[in-house]
């Protein structure tokens, strides 16, 4: 639904010179699917979603959705970030009708909308609340239904349960994977947090060190509902570490010349079509 092909962007830095933000990368995004994309911070995974988004131009390369290049915002492509970006001043139910307002939308037909989007999250109770009055995961379930509110035909979430603490994550992940299993939203998903990205993930994206490109690619193949104590997730998160690792021993090296080694070959290689560029 959403490809890219060889795309590249880089960033101007305070001395004049740019650097390579991503460099080549070529990944497409099927129709329903969740993607989650890892990598070390800096790797340009925020760069790539807010590409996709429209936030960014690349410079070279090209971005399509539905075959039709993207060159801009629209709400057809909806990011939730880390920070939930609430209107404080508003109730719940009008930040979560505020997109639908501006379309245009009727006040019944805004709120029957909204209502819906509330009851996803389990929230319908505090429609008449302010956000001040809600906790931070609560408030970042507003966000998502306020995003579901327009319906996408994509959903980008950067980091979006970075701030939350493990108990409220967990409530978020078993709340995203019903959303996703009822209303089959295609979504691209970033984290660090491995067990997260395959929790959720029908498929995870691995990039490598700055200038980021895809490094590996790795599939779950477990149907949802899915339980965190299922061995073939464990045997997975193992793989990713061991990929990722490589990534760290890059970081640590460059940053502070300290050499660092994991342990290699510890789990099956479970990688599977390498795409991009192999390092
Ligand atoms: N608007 C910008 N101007 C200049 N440099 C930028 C800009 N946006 C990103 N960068 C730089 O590009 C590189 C990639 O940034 P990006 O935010 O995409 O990484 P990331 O993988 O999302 O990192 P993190 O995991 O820490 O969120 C970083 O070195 C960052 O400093
Ligand atoms: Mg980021």
């Amino acid at each position: 639904m959403i490809d890219l092909s060889g795309v590249s962007k880089g960033f101007m830095q305070k001395d004049g010179r740019k650097f390579g933000a991503i460099e080549n990368v070529t990944f497409s995004i099927r129709k329903g699917e969740f993607l989650s994309l890892l990598g070390p911070s800096g790797c340009g995974k925020s760069t790539l979603l807010n590409l996709i988004a429209g936030l960014e131009q690349a410079d070279s390369g090209e971005i399509s959705m539905q075959g039709k290049k993207i060159n801009g915002p629209a709400p057809d492509r909806t990011v939730v970030f880390q920070e939930h970006a609430l209107f404080p001043w508003m109730t719940v139910i009008d930040n979560v009708a505020f997109g639908l307002k501006q379309k245009g939308i009727p006040k019944k037909t805004r709120s029957e909308i909204a209502m819906e989007k509330l009851q996803m999250v389990h929230l319908t109770r505090f429609a008449a609340r302010y956000p001040h009055e809600l906790s931070v995961g609560m408030r970042q379930r507003v966000a998502i239904a306020r995003a579901l509110s327009m319906d996408p035909e994509i959903l980008l979430m950067d980091e979006p349960f970075a701030a939350l603490d493990e108990q409220t994550r967990l409530i978020l992940h078993k709340q995203l994977e019903e959303i996703t299993v009822i209303t089959g939203t295609t979504l691209l998903f970033i984290t660090h947090n491995i067990r997260e990205a395959i929790f959720l993930s029908d498929r995870i994206l691995v990039m490598s060190t700055r200038p980021g490109r895809i490094k590996r690619e790795f599939t779950v193949p477990v149907a949802r509902p899915r339980d965190y104590v299922d061995p073939h997730l464990h045997q997975l998160e193992a793989a990713i570490m061991e990929t990722l690792g490589e990534e760290l021993e890059k970081v640590l090296k460059e940053e502070i010349g300290y050499e660092f080694r994991i342990k290699k070959n510890a789990v099956p290689d479970l990688a599977v079509n390498h795409l991009g560029n192999e390092l």
